[in-house]
């Protein structure tokens, strides 16, 4: 035990005191649970008070789901001011933990390692302290309580407020194959979204649910059941009460960074994590704003990665296209009805006989399909395909007999594993294995120089297998049955069975939940290195992290009402969860669309983040130039998209650089409006565009929410709304109409649509200036050439413009800064129009004047250029003025 210093026995009586009061209130009401937990034996703080560790040992033994670990180990650490980590694991035995090389963490020399090496004391830099401690960080408003009763608790408790974020119960259960802890929450204070993923009916999560995260293709058009992707993830989002000062809003963000199968219970007045491996990794992301919990969330788990321009684009998929012709056709048909087709992709019946990376030589031939994505390049268009995991197991199949020569498939009982899926029976690649990344890349390298592909699809990979494997042994079968698909499915049920081994003799039971990561990530890297540029990947499966490596689509929805209106809280999670480029299969995925359902969905679709229309084989077709009405509104809708491409791609930026969601819940830019935090109906692209999509079939008006400000219909550029509080108004919505509207306060970057998203970056910039209630607003552009590797890397040319507008002596001034200019530099980007929204003068102004440096000027120099019909920056039209 080292000395305290003075500072430090005061500090210590102040965190004594603090904890002391913490615990009274909140433990007060709740009965001790004899017989669970575990008590603290020592607890020793590391001098630089960022961090600490406790020795804890089992109370009571319990009888269900086996033996429990005697002595546990809980570290606790700042590892930045808003992140704290708590950390609790066996600390006699090594346990299974998500490697540093799946997500890389802080550095701390305990952290990470479940056992201290044999000849270090892990206590060894520590001091111990008796009883309770509060550890704290200064600028930091996260305080770690440990208490040190019996059975022991902790606390996170937002300082400013003295709000207790999280609070566990007594019972903690830590069994090798069965943990268990629970927080209580303040019910009807904490509005929790998140745990994903689930295809579920509002986006703020119902008490008395079980959310269980076990990766399994179960169709996204059942409701509350575990679908692709696990992520132990939610925000909290509290509203006010007598006792906390704090506005309404404040929001923190936890995450169990564990990828064994789950349930997590959210019970309204407390939330409990049912795990059945892995370890008690607790992250804690202060806030206090919702962009502030992703920014926080990103920079632990992986920023997303950037998307290429062109993947903003209209995407037109199916399961079923027939041949090279009927591409051709749906091609050709999407010019003709002028709407924009940016990317056609081709699902599994190109290949032959389902082998990944073969092409079906009756209906796919090599050369015809070689012509065919050269016509589409010269279009200026894209070309993707979809991969799946399983490689058929065939002698006579190049890709096969390479992996076998390259022993990278997944492994069961001693041979490698047999599946069965789309091509009969096959072998798994083991992506924990380093060699089945190489082997990947390289197969991807030898298809594109048969087929120069753009993008790539991984599907099926949760690992969804047409089999369910007899068990082998106890990992087959837990002792604690997750709510597999609603039912306590077993966990092996059509996938690759939990005993299954893998590279490095990690068992599948592990690492089940990782491998949709690990092949996006070995397809993220493989195209990279094939195409020298910025890969586009869509994967079905994911996992914390998954974001930085790939696009996102919401899996196998159905043609109905419901999953057009569920599709909005799926894309909101997904934001959550790191991977904002996101969309649902636009029309519905299963069973027939119809006409009235499709054209809704398209102008709903046609603003997610990832906009593609794609269907199950054996329905009706449902390209959008089918129906007129449908055709109609698509090009309305992607008309506004098309315009609004600098502003999604700017989004882009911000996701990448800030973890910011490209679609967002309302509340996200209005924290303090607890009316935002139910709606499941409305969502908002960035900070200011909101879209209130009609979801009720035969609807012609939507009743929209307008949180308080000035919006304006971005279509007509009419006013719709002028509330100091938020309101719900009854807005048209014809047939061929979609409710987008923009808040003042924002400056939105857009130029003219066209048919593809090349020929939109060749047309001139427009500014839409959107003046808030005084007369302000902002905004900005960023701008690269759309595929380079890395957005706004030194190496790389890019450009950053900061748009702001005020008025001055009568004068609307809309001034730039341009934070960075490499790219803007070498191109000729005018903005050719200024548009201004909002402008409430008493008496028109005589002259008004724009200030603009334009975005080719590196520099900060201003050049103002007068309202005049021919000026320099062609300033054609200033709306708003008389
Ligand atoms: C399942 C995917 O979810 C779906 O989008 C795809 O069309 C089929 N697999 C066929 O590949």
């Amino acid at each position: 035990m080292g000395a305290l210093s003075t500072d430090n026995l005061l500090l210590f009586f102040f965190h004594f005191f603090v904890s002391f009061c913490f615990y009274s209130s909140s433990h007060s009401q709740q009965e001790p649970a004899v017989g669970y937990g575990y008590k603290v034996q020592s607890i020793n703080v590391n001098p630089s008070g960022k961090s600490l560790i406790a020795k804890l040992q089992l109370i009571q033994k319990s009888s269900i789901y086996g033996p429990d670990v005697q002595n546990l180990y809980l570290f606790a650490s700042f590892e930045t001011k808003d992140r704290l980590r708590v950390r609790i694991t066996d600390s006699d035995h090594q346990r299974w933990e998500i490697p540093q090389s799946i997500i890389p963490r802080e550095p701390d020399h305990l952290s990470h390692r479940a056992m201290p090496e044999d000849n270090q004391d892990p206590l060894k830099a520590y001091q111990s302290q008796p009883e309770s401690h509060v550890l704290s960080l200064e600028g930091s408003d996260l305080l770690f309580t440990l208490h040190a009763t019996t059975p022991f608790t902790f606390t996170i408790t937002r300082r400013s407020t003295g709000d207790i974020l999280f609070d566990t119960l007594p019972k903690i259960v830590f069994k090798d194959r069965y943990l268990e802890i629970s927080s209580s929450l303040p019910a009807g204070r904490s509005s929790l979204y998140g745990l994903g993923e689930h295809t579920k009916k509002t986006f703020r999560l119902v008490p008395n649910d079980t959310l269980t995260m076990w990766n399994s293709d179960i169709a996204a058009a059942n409701t509350d059941v575990n679908l692709y992707g696990s992520h132990p993830f939610y925000i909290d989002v509290r509203s006010s009460s007598s006792n906390i000062t704090n506005p309404p809003g404040v929001t923190h963000g936890v995450l169990l960074l564990n990828s064994n199968g789950m349930d997590v219970i959210c019970g309204g007045s407390y939330i409990t994590y049912k795990v059945i491996g892995g370890i008690l990794d607790l992250y804690f992301f202060a806030g206090p704003l919702p962009l502030s919990v992703m920014d926080q969330y990103t920079e632990l788990t992986g920023r997303p990665a950037p998307m290429p321009y062109w993947s903003f684009g209209f995407h037109q998929c199916r399961y079923g296209y027939k041949n090279v012709s009927d591409l051709e056709g749906v091609v050709a048909g999407y010019a003709k009805a002028k709407i924009p087709l940016e990317v056609m992709w081709t699902d599994i019946d190109y290949m032959d006989g389902y082998k990944d990376f073969t092409l079906d030589p009756i209906n796919f031939p090599a050369d015809k399909m070689k012509a065919f994505v050269e016509q589409l390049h010269q279009n200026g268009q894209k070309y993707v395909v979809i991969l799946d995991p399983g490689i058929s197991v065939n002698d006579t199949y190049d890709t096969f007999r390479r992996g076998m020569k390259d022993g990278i498939f997944l492994k069961r009982n001693g041979s490698y594993y047999l599946g069965k899926v789309w091509p009969g029976p096959v072998h798994f690649p083991d992506f924990l294995n380093p060699a089945a990344a190489e082997f990947w890349a390289r197969e991807i390298d030898i298809f594109r120089e048969i087929l120069p592909v753009d993008g790539l699809w991984i599907d099926m990979n949760e690992i969804s297998n047409f089999i369910t494997s007899p068990p082998l042994n106890s990992l087959d079968d837990p002792p604690y049955k997750i709510n597999n698909d609603g039912v306590r499915r077993p966990i092996n049920n059509l996938t690759v069975p939990a005993s299954a081994l893998h590279y490095g003799n990690l068992s599948e039971y592990d690492v089940h939940n990782l491998y949709g990561f690990l092949e996006a990530r070995a397809t993220h890297d493989g195209l990279m290195k094939s195409t020298g540029k910025r890969p586009f990947v869509l994967s079905r499966s994911t996992f914390v992290g998954s974001g930085k490596y790939t696009a996102h689509w919401t899996g196998d929805n159905a043609a109905k009402w419901e999953d057009l209106g569920y599709s909005i809280s799926s894309i909101l999670n997904s934001g959550l969860f790191g991977v904002p480029m996101v969309g649902a299969d636009i029309c519905g995925f299963g069973g027939d669309t119809t006409e009235e359902l499709c054209g809704r969905w398209i102008q709903l679709g046609a603003f997610y983040p990832f906009a593609r229309d794609h269907s199950a084989i054996g329905t009706n077709r449902r390209e959008l130039y089918l129906w007129d009405s449908v055709a109609r509104s698509a090009r309305k809708a992607l008309g506004l998209r098309y315009r609004l491409l600098p502003y999604f791609y700017t989004l882009m930026y911000e996701a990448h650089v800030r973890g910011a969601p490209i679609a967002r819940p309302l509340f996200f830019s209005f924290p303090e409006d607890v009316k935002t935090y139910d709606i499941s109906t409305q969502f908002l692209i960035g900070n200011g565009v909101m879209v209130s999509p009609v979801l009720n079939q035969g609807a012609v008006s939507v009743d929209a929410y307008f949180p308080k400000g000035k919006w304006f219909n971005l279509f007509n550029h009419s006013q719709m709304v002028s509330s100091d509080f938020g309101k719900y108004v009854t807005l048209d919505a014809p047939e061929d109409a979609i409710n987008v509207h923009v808040r003042g306060g924002n400056i939105l970057v857009m130029q003219e649509e066209a048919m593809t998203v090349q020929l939109a970056r060749q047309s001139g910039f427009q500014l839409l200036v959107v003046l808030d209630e005084d007369d302000n607003a902002t905004g900005e552009v960023y701008l690269d050439d759309g595929e380079v590797v890395e957005m706004a890397s030194k190496e790389s040319q890019w450009s950053l413009v900061r748009f702001s507008s005020a008025i001055e002596d009568k004068d609307v001034k809309v001034r730039s800064e341009v934070v960075n200019g490499t790219y803007a530099l070498n191109q000729k980007l005018l903005i050719e129009k200024v548009v201004v929204l909002g402008l409430e003068l008493k008496e028109t102004p005589k002259m008004a004047t724009i200030f603009l440096n334009g975005m080719q000027v590196c520099g900060n120099s201003e050049v103002s250029a007068r309202y005049q019909k021919n000026g320099r920056f062609g300033v054609a039209e200033i709306e708003g003025l008389s």
